[in-house]
């Protein structure tokens, strides 16, 4: 049990109460939430400043964030009620999951629901990007559009080609086994062998060095912030595209700049970037060979409405005292935890979440 956890806290008679960062998609969801809770929905379609987000937080026994919600060790301080959260992302980033283990507050994420969507979109970016569907588009409306000729927009052939993928995750996968359906030759680079990959594990330096197109799938740590930065740009191949739906953090986007001015790589597909929004006039849009997309990996209907109802899942199942399924952070979790609202009062697919959750937690303990 981590030093000041917060598991001994015991719930009164009242609903508890949850902060929701921004109206989540579909109905669903937030009606199965609302049955057992007192919820507080951040209705704008911005996310909320710091300062109202201390202001809605504090009082709320759960938050479930978005990726734009920076939950560290001063909100946690600031929010002494808050026992649990519920990130509605793969990515966590945005908060100090080493802060919140110290205070003994379990975190949770939404992987597996929106690993096929997001790999959809690195490989549009990837096939807009080699086929310079951009430029063409942008011709057409605004009267470049001249008679066909034989050297005009020519782009880079995707089948046949090698594709490396750096990290050796879900979404990685994924987008390798499109690769494979393209006929391209596909290298990965991750610490650890990734049982079931379609590609071959091959080391950093030769991955950038063969291959034509790279697209990126790992999550931004200390370790992984701007990886992507002058030197791994110049052992790239000079007809190399490189595609990013992973974080912003993890490129060094002078370097991207510099890259795409003197033609050390082809082109480049971003849907992530630093910041987010990327402000019109920020340098890096007078980049040739760029295409900027705002965030959409997992921007579809069915996808979005699939991670706020399993936010919503790890909620419940939480405010229940059973283990979610996805959680960040076992060392603050407390099977000893006292429940705060019975099993009887979520819903049905909550329930089968728990079941799995204390599976786990009686393999683990034999
Ligand atoms: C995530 O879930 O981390 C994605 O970036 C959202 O699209």
């Amino acid at each position: 049990m981590p030093t000041g956890s917060r598991y001994n806290r015991r719930m009164t008679d009242a609903r508890p109460r949850v902060f929701v960062t921004r109206a989540l998609p579909g109905t669903e969801p937030i009606a199965r939430l609302r049955a057992v809770a007192d919820v507080d929905v951040w209705g704008e379609p911005r996310p909320p400043t710091r300062a109202e987000m201390l202001k809605r937080a504090a009082g709320a026994d759960a938050l479930l964030t978005m990726l734009t919600e920076q939950v560290d060790a001063a909100l946690l301080d600031a929010c002494p009620s808050v026992r649990w959260v519920s990130n509605m992302a793969v990515g966590y980033d945005n908060i100090d999951v080493a802060a919140a283990t110290a205070r003994g507050i379990p975190v949770t994420n939404t992987p597996d629901v929106l690993t096929e969507t997001t790999a959809d979109m690195a490989f549009a970016l990837l096939l807009a990007a080699a086929r310079r569907l951009p430029d063409g588009e942008a011709a057409v409306r605004d009267g470049g559009w001249g008679p066909w000729s034989p050297g005009w927009l020519l782009g880079h052939e995707v089948h046949g080609a090698t594709l490396g993928i750096v990290g050796g995750g879900r979404i990685g996968s994924a987008v390798a086994r499109r690769a494979v359906g393209f006929g391209m030759r596909v290298l990965y680079h991750s610490r650890h062998d990734a049982a079931g990959f379609p590609g071959e594990r091959v080391a950093l330096d030769v991955l950038l060095a063969q291959s034509q197109f790279i697209s990126v799938h790992v999550p931004l740590t200390p370790e992984t912030t701007r990886m992507f930065d002058a030197a791994a740009f110049a052992r790239m191949r000079p007809d190399a595209v490189f595609v990013n739906t992973a974080r912003g953090g993890v490129v060094d986007q002078s370097a991207l700049l510099q890259a795409l001015r003197v033609g050390t790589i082809a082109a480049a597909a971003l849907d992530v970037t630093t910041p987010e929004p990327l402000p019109a006039d920020d340098p890096l849009l007078t980049a040739p060979h760029l295409i900027v997309t705002p965030h959409l990996g997992s921007a579809t209907e069915r996808t979005r409405i699939a991670m706020a109802a399993l936010a919503v899942d790890h909620v419940l199942a939480m405010l229940s005292g059973a283990r979610p399924r996805h959680l960040i952070n076992p060392d603050a979790w407390s099977d000893s935890d006292v429940p705060v609202t019975s099993m009887e009062s979520i819903g049905a697919e909550t329930r089968a979440d728990a079941a799995a959750g204390d599976d786990l937690a009686a393999r683990r303990r034999r």
